[in-house]
């Protein structure tokens, strides 16, 4: 079995790949040879050290999301095949979970039979472990806390991120109007032509120079001069969250699920007459929403990207060797979609 291990906080020097001998399931567990990865932003700040929470004290795996093939079973476990195509439970690699490997940086993972969801046939092996951070963060709080529908105007900033053309879909899906903002205006073409990036428009806030543009008139045209009723951002400081604000529609909310800005004082005067909120979103509280709430949300994802109503984007595919070289890649910001791990 292969393994990423990071020895110690720092770059990408630090994660290291080990060879072990390929662990026998335990009662109750199903060996699943991993056949992709999700790379995630918290990967990378788990390894400098700025997750801990996530990562705990080195040598750790790093890996939030995977899925593959069973591989073997444990003892007593009637329920699955060898040969199931499966999406481990985004539960499965929380580090409290004692009942499997962790991490999902590996080639082979242990975990318990009910936490292997069967894989509809219509999801692709390399999406297989890629799909729980972008949509169940999309999901979450579109569909969960917020309940769009039609008539809501949805804007959707780093549009090109994996959660961002994730939420795309599910915008898209509920019937509201959906708008993308990038930064970088070369990726606008590529996303414009895209079939899975379901958005209605796509708004450029910078400029080919760095330049912040003037996307506040360009939201009023497109809404009308209503404004954006749900803000779904990853960015959310200074200037940026500033701009967010004032185009927010009467009783509008920015959910918060990021912080890719720089933290900045904001002028928040407009919530108050227009009687608007922002709000923090974190993934993690489907999860503490018991197990009915992540059944029903794992449930109806999977069923979507099943039945191809939700399709993952996935950007670019590395080996599980090359792990350092991907989160290199994600630290630019050039790609647009989900980066995988592939052992
Ligand atoms: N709260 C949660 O539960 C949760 C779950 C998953 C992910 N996240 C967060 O969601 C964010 C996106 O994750 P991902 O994996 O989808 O990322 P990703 O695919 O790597 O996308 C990142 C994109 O964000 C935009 N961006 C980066 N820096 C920016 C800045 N300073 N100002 C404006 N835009 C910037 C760029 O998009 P453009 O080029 O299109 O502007 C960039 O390509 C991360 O911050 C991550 O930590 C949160």
């Amino acid at each position: 079995m292969k393994s990423v291990v990071v020895k110690a906080f720092g770059g990408v020097d630090q994660m290291h790949l080990l060879e072990e001998p390929t662990p026998e399931p335990g009662p109750g567990q199903v060996r699943v040879r991993l056949k992709s990865i999700g790379l995630n932003h918290a990967d990378l700040m788990a390894r400098k050290g700025e997750y801990k929470l996530y990562s705990g004290e080195p040598p750790f795996t790093p890996g939030l999301e995977g899925g593959g093939v069973i591989e073997a079973l444990g003892e007593g476990v009637t329920t699955r095949t060898v040969g199931q195509r499966v999406v481990l439970s985004a539960d499965a690699p929380r580090r409290r979970n004692r009942n499997s490997s962790g991490g999902t940086y590996r080639s082979h993972y242990l975990v318990l039979a009910e936490q292997a969801l069967p894989a509809p046939d219509g999801l692709p092996d390399d999406a297989l472990g890629a799909v729980w951070l972008p949509y169940l963060t999309a999901w979450g709080c579109l569909v969960w806390k917020q309940n769009i529908g039609e008539g809501d105007i949805v804007a959707i900033p780093a549009a090109s991120s994996s959660v961002g053309l994730a939420a795309s879909q599910v915008a898209h899906e509920r019937g509201a109007k959906v708008i993308g903002t990038t930064t970088h205006p070369a990726k606008a073409e590529e996303l414009r032509a895209m079939p899975e990036a379901k958005f209605d428009h796509i708004v450029v806030t910078r400029d080919a120079d760095g330049n912040d543009t003037d996307w506040y008139h360009e939201l009023r045209k497109l809404t009308a001069g209503r404004g954006v009723n749900v803000f779904f951002d990853p960015v959310a400081a200074g200037a940026f969250l500033d701009t967010e604000i004032r185009s927010l529609a009467n009783y509008g909310t920015i959910w918060v699920y990021g912080l890719l800005g720089k933290p900045a004082k904001v002028d928040v005067s407009p919530l108050i007459r227009k009687h608007a909120s922002i709000r923090g979103w974190v993934l993690g509280e489907i999860m503490d929403g018991g197990p009915e709430t992540l059944e029903r949300a794992e449930r109806e994802i999977l069923e979507a990207l099943g039945e191809g109503r939700y399709k993952l984007c996935i950007a670019e595919r590395f080996k599980l060797e090359d792990a350092a070289r991907a989160h290199e890649k994600m630290s630019e910001g050039q790609h647009i979609g989900k980066l995988v791990l592939v052992p």
